[in-house]
């Protein structure tokens, strides 16, 4: 009955975190799986998530089916966050928001909304970019295509490349960019890099899908959503996907939002409906548990600051590794310039090293990094920076 299904190779991030938990090797590092992990290697719960907690628990509530959009305070929160509170979309009531189950969710969602609505259009990622990308719009029947974006050889952007790929795309056709912090390189576009780019797909024609899993880790709030404020500036049709996995430390619960910015608030109901439509068919409601901690957290005045507070400090440790991580490096192998370690923003390096020396990594030193050769930089602490960079200078050497 069964024999023609093919096995599954197993998910290139995840797989590797079952890897790394059987790894008998007392120094094993997990530097795989973007997860932040603290100073002492733990997965944290931040304070202002433990506050909310508390509220949730106290008094224990009924947990009724939510809306299929999801809670009310979480799309307002997610919209706040992207759009900036009080701006002029939002007062127009042009963005249709549900709840959705991560980011992952928001793409599938967004994805699956496309294919109905614009089934000529085809899907173009950046080269590379997360492999859940491509496999969730491939999995819409969409065709997927990709835009030249990292240079191997400098460590840089391909900004020409990319601009010139875009210029040619048909009306319609989907570019997915990642607002701030991409992953897997690390490799943002500046605000003028940005402006160039969605005046071309304004242009064009074109659909921005902008993938935003990463608020808050590259600069600040405000700056890491400014591809997604500017295109909404110049009128472009834009969806976005948000996680809060990152940001709020709430993996497991799966929270994150989809957004579609329209031109009029008629058509933001009318894609309002067609998305509570859409999640119905695949899951009908989002889980209450994470929306209840984003809406308590992100609307209450004084918890959304310490929140900000929290994710600074995660993003300036990251950038305290980063540069630890070079300054090692440096010492250890002054002929090699490391400078890609400290420009790329967020959670993720691309390292550039080979297949062969991410794998003498793994089974010699247990350093586990993803096999495009990305390091998550979260993954780094002061107990094994040294380490690491040591692992990293011996295969680099040989
Ligand atoms: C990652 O890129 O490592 C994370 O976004 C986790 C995932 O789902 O792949």
């Amino acid at each position: 009955m069964f024999t023609h299904i093919d096995y599954y190779a197993g998910d290139p991030i995840l797989g590797l975190m079952d890897k790394f938990v059987s790894d008998n090797n007392p120094h094993k590092v997990n530097l795989g799986i973007g997860i932040y992990y603290d100073e002492v290697g733990e997965l944290p719960v931040l304070e202002c998530v433990k506050t909310a907690e508390r509220l949730i628990a106290n008094p224990i509530t009924p947990r009724p089916y939510l809306p299929m959009a999801g809670l009310l305070g979480h799309r307002v929160a997610c919209q706040n966050l992207l759009f900036g509170a009080g701006s002029q979309v939002l007062q127009e009531d042009r963005v249709a928001t549900i709840a959705t189950l991560g980011g992952s969710g928001a793409l599938k969602v967004g994805a699956e909304f496309i294919h109905q609505f614009f089934p000529q259009s085809k899907c173009y990622v950046s080269d590379p970019t997360w492999s859940n990308h491509i496999a969730i719009f491939e999995g819409c029947d969409i065709e997927v295509g990709s835009y030249p974006y990292y240079d191997n050889a400098t460590s840089r952007l391909k900004f020409d490349e990319m601009l010139s790929f875009i210029k040619q795309l048909n009306k319609n056709d989907v570019v997915l960019l990642h607002p701030c912090c991409h992953n897997p390189t690390g490799v943002d576009l500046t605000p003028e890099q940005w402006d160039q780019v969605l005046k071309v797909m304004k242009q064009q024609q074109l659909i921005a899908f902008m993938d935003i899993a990463y608020q808050g880790f590259g600069e600040d709030m405000a700056q890491d959503a400014y591809a997604i404020r500017q295109a909404v500036a110049i009128g472009l049709p834009v969806f976005v996907s948000n996680s809060f996995s990152k940001n709020l430390s709430l993996y497991g619960e799966r929270v994150g939002g989809l957004s579609v910015v329209c031109p009029t608030s008629d058509e933001a109901k009318r894609v309002f409906g067609q998305l509570n439509y859409t999640v119905r068919r695949i899951y009908t409601c989002p889980p209450s548990h994470g929306g209840h901690v984003v809406d308590i957290v992100m609307n209450d005045e004084e918890l959304h600051q310490h929140w900000v507070n929290e994710v600074y400090a995660m993003r300036d440790r990251i950038k305290a590794m980063r540069l630890k991580l070079k300054s090692v490096l440096q010492t250890k192998l002054p002929e090699r310039n490391f400078d890609y370690l400290t420009e790329q923003k967020g959670m993720f390096s691309f390292t550039g090293l080979t297949p062969k020396q991410i794998e003498r990594l793994q089974s010699e030193y247990g350093v586990y990094l993803v096999s495009n050769s990305r390091m998550c930089m979260a993954g780094l602490n002061v107990s094994n920076v040294d380490y690491v960079a040591e692992a990293m200078a011996r295969v680099l050497e040989d």
